[in-house]
Order: C-alpha cells, then structure tokens, then sequence
C-alpha cells in the first residue's frame, strides 16, 4: 500500500497522486488540478509542525514538549515549564536558576510606561490596558524588530514573560485608583505578582503559599495550547516579521475574546446569575433552544473531559481550605452533573474546558473577574513566544496569506453619486454623544 492519496478531477478525468505525510496532504499540491481547498475557520487544515503541544481530542490528553500536563502540574513550576515550552527541555538545576534570575531582571518597567498606563481611563478594562500596553514595549525596544537575531529573540522572550505580570498588576491597581507596586524580586513568579496585586502598606508583602502555589500551577495549565486562536494570530503577525511585541498585543487581543481567554468571566458571570441551582434547568433549556451557549463548555479539539479542568476542579478545593468556600463551585458542580446527563450535550461531546472552573479559584482568591483573561495572557506569553520562534525557524514557513473564493460582483460601472436610486448600502444618521 502506498502512502498516497489519489485525487480524480470528474470535471477533466485529471488524476494526480499526492504523498500523505503526517496522515496529510499538502493542500499546495491541489494546485496541479487548479483547486483551492476550502477551510472557513480552518477546522481541518495543520497551517504548521509543532513540537510545543500534544492534545489527543478523543482522549483527553495535553502533553507540552511530550510531558503529560499532570505530571507538570503536580510537579513543575511555572518558570520551569515556560524553560520547557520556550527551550524544548527541562532545564538543568544551573540552567534553571540562570532562567530564573534572567526573567526576574526583567520585571521592572520603564517609569514612562507606568506614565502611559495611567493614561487609561479610570474604568478602563484591564485586558485593554495589557494590549495596548504590551503593543507599546516595542518603542522601548526598537531592536526587537531583528526577530531573525538569536539574541534579541532571547531578551524579548525574557523582557516578555518578565513584564507581563508586572504591566498585569499595574493595570488592576490603575482601576483601584491604587498605587502601582514595584516588582519584589525575592519573591516566587506568582508570589511577586500577587505582591503587585495585594500589597497595601505592609513593608514586605508574605504569599498564602497555598494560594501562590495554587495560581502557579493554573499558570502551568494555561501555558500553551498548540494552534488555538490567539498563538495562530501571534504566528500570522510573526509571520510579517513585525516585532514580538507587536505579535504578542495582537495574540492577547484574540484572547481577550469571550470565544476563548475571556470565557472564564463570562463564566462566573453566568453562575452569579443562575444564583441557585433550582435555576439550572432553565438555563439549561434555554441553551438547548439556541438562546445562548454554556460559557465553559464546548472545545473545538477535546471531544472529552478537558483534563486541565480536572486538575483545576481539584485545586479549587485546596485554595478554598484558605479562602472559604465560594459557593459558585456548588452551582458549577450541578451544572456540569445536569449538563453531562443531558442528550444535548452528550451527543455534541460538550465537556467542561479549562474557564468552566478557573474563574470560581481566581474569584475566591480575590481576583476581579475583569483579570481573569489578563492572568490568563501572562501564562500564555510562554507558549506564544515558542510558537512565534518556532514559526520563525520553519523553512516551511511565509507570510501567512490564505486564499478567498471571491463570490461578490462581476466587474462593474461607477455610477455618479446624482443617478444612483435608493436601495443597497445603507447609512443611518448617528445622534448623541461622539
Ligand atoms: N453551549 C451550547 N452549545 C454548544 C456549546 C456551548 N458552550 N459549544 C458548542 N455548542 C454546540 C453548537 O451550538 C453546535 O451545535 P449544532 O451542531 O447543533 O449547531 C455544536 O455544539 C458544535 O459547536 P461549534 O460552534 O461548531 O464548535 P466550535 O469548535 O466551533 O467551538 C467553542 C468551540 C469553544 C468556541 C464553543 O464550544 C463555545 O463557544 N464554547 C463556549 C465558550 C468557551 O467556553 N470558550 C472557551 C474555550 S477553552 C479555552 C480557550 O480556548 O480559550
């Protein structure tokens, strides 16, 4: 048998043989028969080869750089499993401190940025504020634009996975109306950013170690995702050689979005309006009737139960044990149970993602629902950062520039403004306020 798949053309009787390599076929080679392949959403196209992330749908399996994600989230840290994703291998214990003190350098931020950042207004949405924050780095460091130098590729990783938590907490406290917090480079990754979050008066800001534990391990499980939408942006702007800024506010963009980083709010939001579980069924029958979808549930890759919302399921229970219980996980546990008995969501293979509980352990451990999907993007910079350099060394790779079928008007007259008749494109009058 050979590995090849023989494509007829019925139109002409054309035949031609294509190389199945990987369990794929390049759609390139469908050109010899003047065919595009036709995508929307991408749903069964690999744009890239990874070596980042390993997900099996079927299986509910997530391994990144081949270690299963529970093993890393038993045993690793944060900072170890960006070396991993970012490196390719786990850091040796030198290597590792190396990492740690080259981030940690990193963590401050040019007093003028913190001068931009409170430029935003009061009530600005903290992802706002990240993005346009984020964008802005790349005036500050113009030579990141040598994104084929080695070197500057590695001090934008560093700057990147450094400053994220600290432009993060910046943006909390700017819509407290607090003051900003410096970076205290003693502490842990999570425990400094949760010092830039809490800190009030106290000289030196103590950890719940439960809590910075707790947070680093939901850093862990958020870390990469193989081809999800936002490191497909980072890889498409990347992919135009702009800067990894530029990359990394464009990616965090896509995952502010409620579809994908932002669903965890929605989340939260959902269970406070439910209130009590006696109103599930109804929420229930008005997701069944196409009213709305179940925020949490649903994966385009997991037909099974996404297995970081097991752990994160299990973590919640032990950051309760300091914080007290939030009484949402009650309303999500039954939820879940009511859900999963349900034909509606059996049949379409819709299980709980990784949103469905992060936002109940972030919102027990005082974070504001607005910076879920900005802890979220300071995980995530890990993965987007692999996968742009990735991209990047891919001699397979280009700009990225899919095909359209162009299906509107044949060539057509201008018609001047005094013949046209009423009808087609229409424009309202807008009143009130600009
Ligand atoms: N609630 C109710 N029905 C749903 C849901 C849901 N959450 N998700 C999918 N469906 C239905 C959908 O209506 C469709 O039914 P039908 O075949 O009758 O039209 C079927 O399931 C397939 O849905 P789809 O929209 O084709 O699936 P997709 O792969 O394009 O979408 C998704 C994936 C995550 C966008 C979607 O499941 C969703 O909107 N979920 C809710 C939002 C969410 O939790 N997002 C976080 C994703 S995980 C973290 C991340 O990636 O950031």
């Amino acid at each position: 048998m050979a590995d090849t798949l023989t494509v007829i053309d019925n139109r002409t009787g054309k035949k031609i043989e294509l190389p199945i390599e990987h369990g794929a076929i390049h759609a390139a080679e469908l050109t010899r028969l003047g065919i595009v392949s036709y995508d929307p959403a991408l749903l069964n196209t690999a744009a890239c080869k990874s070596k980042i992330s390993y997900i099996d749908g079927e299986r509910g399996i997530l391994r990144y750089r081949g270690y299963p994600i529970e093993e890393l989230a038993e045993k690793s840290s944060f900072l170890e499993t960006a070396y991993l994703i970012v490196k390719g291998e786990l850091p040796t214990a030198s290597h590792f401190r190396m990492w740690q003190r080259n981030i940690t350098m990193h963590t401050l931020v040019h007093e003028n940025l913190k001068q931009f950042i409170q430029g935003f207004r009061y009530d600005a949405h903290p992802m706002g504020i990240l993005i346009g924050t984020v964008g802005a780095l790349s005036t500050f460091y113009p030579e990141a634009k040598n994104v084929m130098d080695l070197e500057s590729r590695r001090v934008q990783t560093r700057r990147l996975i450094g400053k994220m938590p600290t432009i993060a907490a910046f943006a909390y406290r700017h819509s407290r109306g607090l003051p900003y917090i410096y970076p205290d480079n003693e502490l842990s990754y999570t425990g400094n950013f949760l010092s830039m979050m809490f800190k009030m008066t106290e000289l030196k800001y103590k950890p719940d170690p439960v809590l910075e534990r707790a947070l680093d391990v939901l850093f862990i499980l958020h870390a990469d995702h193989e081809q999800n939408c936002s490191s497909t942006t980072m890889r498409a702007i990347g992919s135009a050689h702009s800067d990894p800024y530029a990359a990394v506010a464009g990616a965090a963009a896509a995952l502010g979005g409620p579809r994908h980083g932002s669903a965890n709010e929605e989340v939260v939001r959902m269970l406070h309006e439910i209130g009590s579980a006696d109103r599930i069924p109804a929420l229930i029958k008005r997701v069944k009737a196409g009213e709305l979808r179940l925020t949490g549930f649903g994966h385009r890759v997991y037909k099974n139960y996404d297995p970081r919302a097991k752990i994160i399921k299990r973590i919640a229970y032990e950051v309760f044990e300091v914080t007290g219980k939030n009484p949402l996980i009650d309303i999500a546990i039954d939820l879940e149970r009511i859900a999963l008995q349900d034909d509606y969501f059996v049949s379409r293979r819709l299980y709980p993602n990784v949103d469905f509980y992060s936002g109940i352990i972030y919102e027990a451990m005082g974070l504001p629902v607005a910076m879920f999907p900005v802890l979220f993007a300071i995980a995530r910079t890990a993965g987007w950062m692999a996968q742009w350099a990735e991209m990047l060394l891919d001699e397979e790779q280009k700009i990225t520039r899919p095909k359209q079928l162009y299906i509107g008007h044949d060539e057509r007259a201008y018609v001047p403004l005094d013949r046209r008749r009423d009808g087609g494109a229409l424009e309202t009058e807008v009143s009130g306020p600009l």
